[in-house]
Order: structure tokens, then sequence, then C-alpha cells
């Protein structure tokens, strides 16, 4: 670190003529600019050195690789802190079932749902699955995400949970977007312990989370609570099974019913509580004070048909750190498009296109456990970004649907997609 910041040793790369959104800092107020027009970043041994306004340059660096970015848009690589991107098969007969008017609860308990998905997956080979997460991989990357959360979650007994995350491991091999890995066996109760939920209980507590700490597999352990999947109780002897073996906790909370899951994110020290479309009040507080990130996730929001709205302005008002993920999965958020998520979090939500945007960078980056390497362009971060075909934060998600990415970079080395 100290070399990097060596202010004798010259950058090894130089991009200039920029308009820099660094997201150092989240910018509340709407209209509030967080754009550093003309800007200079400096980037050397991989890392950001210094982001500069064009009339604080003091010196030509002849011999430096130079970007002129033309007074486009430079922001950090996007990071997607929530994706259950292990899995095969689709569901595109249930998006038109909702469509009719059908629940997501319906068709869960009639032969649908996360289950249909788990017995697609496990009939998937090991090629199979790979090849598929190494497509989604591809695809994040064409939206500019440089870092991606992914999660297992539809193998939901010890030899498939365990597969999803070692395919994961593979598919992350020789390709630029970084994944940090989360373990999801609780995600719903597999069949064949529909009738005795404490007996798998038991399987994640004692062979599946000892297995993958030992194995290195996962650096979080997630629980879907929400009727229907895992109940508050059930999820804390989860997680103290996950605490014991170094793995962190996150959560789907009150998602299609409150259950007061975020006040457990709360009280086990989450790194995020995602969802939060049906938090209360309380639950809003709880996560202020336990300093938890809320990970909100338009897209599913509009998937199970219900259309609802988290509360990003009251959680904000809070005082919480909100993010925005794509929630990538074949039920309710068929989508690596980020950018997307971002003007639905504009349209929405109500958030400003500079908090859109942090919420997609730096706080997707604490919602990850991140932030000291990745998520804002500040000296010694990791030099991860993306220059965009648009000259503005606000036209970014103004022009909503398409990837406006145009070259990106990951670890200061340009790479294709
Ligand atoms: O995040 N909430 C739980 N899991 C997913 C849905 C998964 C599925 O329907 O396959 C979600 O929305
Ligand atoms: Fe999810």
């Amino acid at each position: 670190m100290q070399s990097n910041l060596d202010p004798f040793r010259p950058p090894d790369l130089v991009i200039t003529n920029a308009v820099v959104a660094p997201c150092v800092t989240p910018r509340a107020t709407p209209g509030l600019s967080a754009e550093i027009r003309r800007a200079t970043m400096l980037v050397r041994d991989g890392r950001v050195v210094e982001v500069l306004p064009a009339s604080d340059v003091r010196r030509s660096w002849a011999d430096v690789a130079q970007i002129d970015a033309a007074g486009y848009l430079v922001t950090p690589g996007l990071v997607d802190s929530h994706t259950h991107p292990v899995f095969a098969g689709n569901r595109a007969d249930e998006f038109e079932r909702r469509i009719a008017g059908e629940k997501y609860l319906d068709i869960a308990q009639n032969g649908g749902g996360i289950l249909r998905t788990v017995i697609a997956t496990r009939a998937a080979s090991d090629d199979e699955l790979e090849r598929l997460v190494r497509g989604r991989l591809a695809r994040a990357l064409s939206f500019g995400i440089t870092t991606v959360e992914a999660k297992s979650g539809y193998g939901l007994d010890t030899e498939n949970e365990l597969r999803a995350l070692r395919v994961l491991k593979r598919a992350t091999s020789g390709q630029p977007v970084d994944v940090v890995p989360t373990f999801l066996g609780a995600h719903v109760f597999p069949r064949e312990y529909r009738h005795d939920r404490a007996a798998y209980i038991e399987k994640i507590v004692k062979e599946m989370i000892p297995e993958i700490a030992f194995d290195g597999l996962a650096a979080f352990c997630d629980v879907f609570v929400d009727d229907g999947a895992f109940s508050v109780d059930e999820a804390r002897t989860v997680f103290a099974a996950a605490a014991r073996s170094g793995l962190k906790p996150k959560m789907h909370a009150d998602q299609l019913s409150c259950t007061h899951a975020a006040e457990l994110a709360a009280e086990v020290g989450a790194t995020s509580a995602d969802h939060l479309e049906r938090i209360s009040p309380e639950g809003i507080d709880a996560l202020a004070k336990a300093r938890v990130v809320a990970v909100l996730l338009p897209g599913a929001a509009l998937g199970p048909g219900d259309h609802l709205v988290a509360p990003a302005r009251k959680l904000l008002a809070a005082g919480v750190k909100v993010a925005v993920a794509t929630d990538l999965n074949p039920g309710t958020s068929m989508t690596e498009n980020l950018l997307l998520m971002g003007s639905l979090a504009c349209m929405r939500y109500g958030m400003s296109p500079s908090e859109a945007l942090y919420a997609i960078t730096h706080a997707a980056a604490n919602a990850v456990g991140l932030e000291t390497r990745v998520g804002s362009l500040e000296a010694g971060k990791e030099a991860d970004f993306v220059l965009w075909g648009v000259r503005s934060v606000a036209e970014l998600f103004y022009h909503f649907g398409v990837s406006h990415a145009v070259r990106v970079w990951k670890g200061g080395r340009e790479v294709t997609f």
C-alpha cells in the first residue's frame, strides 16, 4: 500500500477528461451532484492512487498509458450484492401464470417455485451448471458489474449444496468478476423434510455448515425467513451454528410477510438484511442501531405480482445504509441488469440517481463486507472501474433497460466482455 501511494512514483494508467463519480460518500440531496467534472484518475499497481479535479493536475505523464474519457462518465465497477446464479432450468411458465393472476406462494405449494428449481438443479451435471453460472457472470460483466455475491440454495441437501458452492468456485476461475460465495441451505425446506423440519435444520447445523466452513466454500450464511420458509427461531439456530464456524450472517427478511426478521438480523449482527418490503417501523430502527445494511431488490418486488415498494426513504431517513441488487433468480427476478435495478430504485423508491449509484457500488460493497477493497474510487482501493457511454449519473438511470458500459477495468486491467 505504501509504495502505491508514494507520490514520487508515476502512475501506470491515467484516465483524463472524465466525469468521475467516486462514490466515496452518499449524496442524499436530490440534485446535488456527486460527479467531478473533467477529472483525472491515476492508477498504479492495480489500485487507485488519486482522483483529481482537472485544475489540480500537476504534471503530465508523457510515458504513461493514458485514456481520454472525452467527457464521459467513470464510476467504480458495480457490485451486485444479492444473486442466486447456481440453478438449472427456468420458470417462464410461472411468470406467465403470475401475470394471469396466480399467487407466487400458491404456485410454490403446487409443484412450482423454489422446489421445482431444486429438482432441475439436482438433475444438471456439474459441467452444465458451471456453463450456466459462467454465462450469468459474463452477462453481469456486460452491465459493468465487477463483484457479485452469489448464493447456493437450489441443492437443499448436503451433497448438492456443497456441489453448488464447488461449481461456483470453478465458474469463478479464469474470468474477471470477483465472487463472494454465500451458503443458503436454509432457503426452503426440501420435500424430503417437509414433515420433519427439525431434522433438516440438524443437517444444516451438523453437516452442511461444518463441511462448507472446513472447505472454505462460503463467506456468508443466509437464511430465508418468511411464511413458507424458515421461522425466526429456526433461523436463530442456523445462525448460531454459522457463527461457530465463522460464516457471517445475511438474511432474506420481511419479503412476503412481516415476521420481524429484520429485528433478528439486528440481533445476530447480520452484515445485511435483504428485501424488506414488509419491514416494520421497529425493524427499521433495529437495522439503524445495529448498522445492518439494507439490500433492496426492486426486481423481486415486482416478480411475485403484488408490486410492493420497499420503504427506501424511511430506511435512509433512519440512517440505514441502503444497497440495491438484482436478486438474480429463476422465480422472482430473472435479470443480471443491475443498472435497471438502479433505475427502478429512482423511479419506484424515490432514490436520487446519486443515491442509486451509491447503492450499487459503495453500499453494496458494505453489504458483502468488501468496503475496504471495492465500491469506490479512492486512494488504495482496487482499480475496478467502468467507462460509460453517458455523461452524467442521472443519464445512467434515465435511459433504462440497456447497458451503457463501454469499457471495464478490473484491478487496473481492461477486461473484454
Ligand atoms: O430472493 N426469497 C427467496 N428466494 C428468492 C426466490 C427464489 C425463487 O423463487 O426461485 C428471492 O426472491
Ligand atoms: Fe434472494
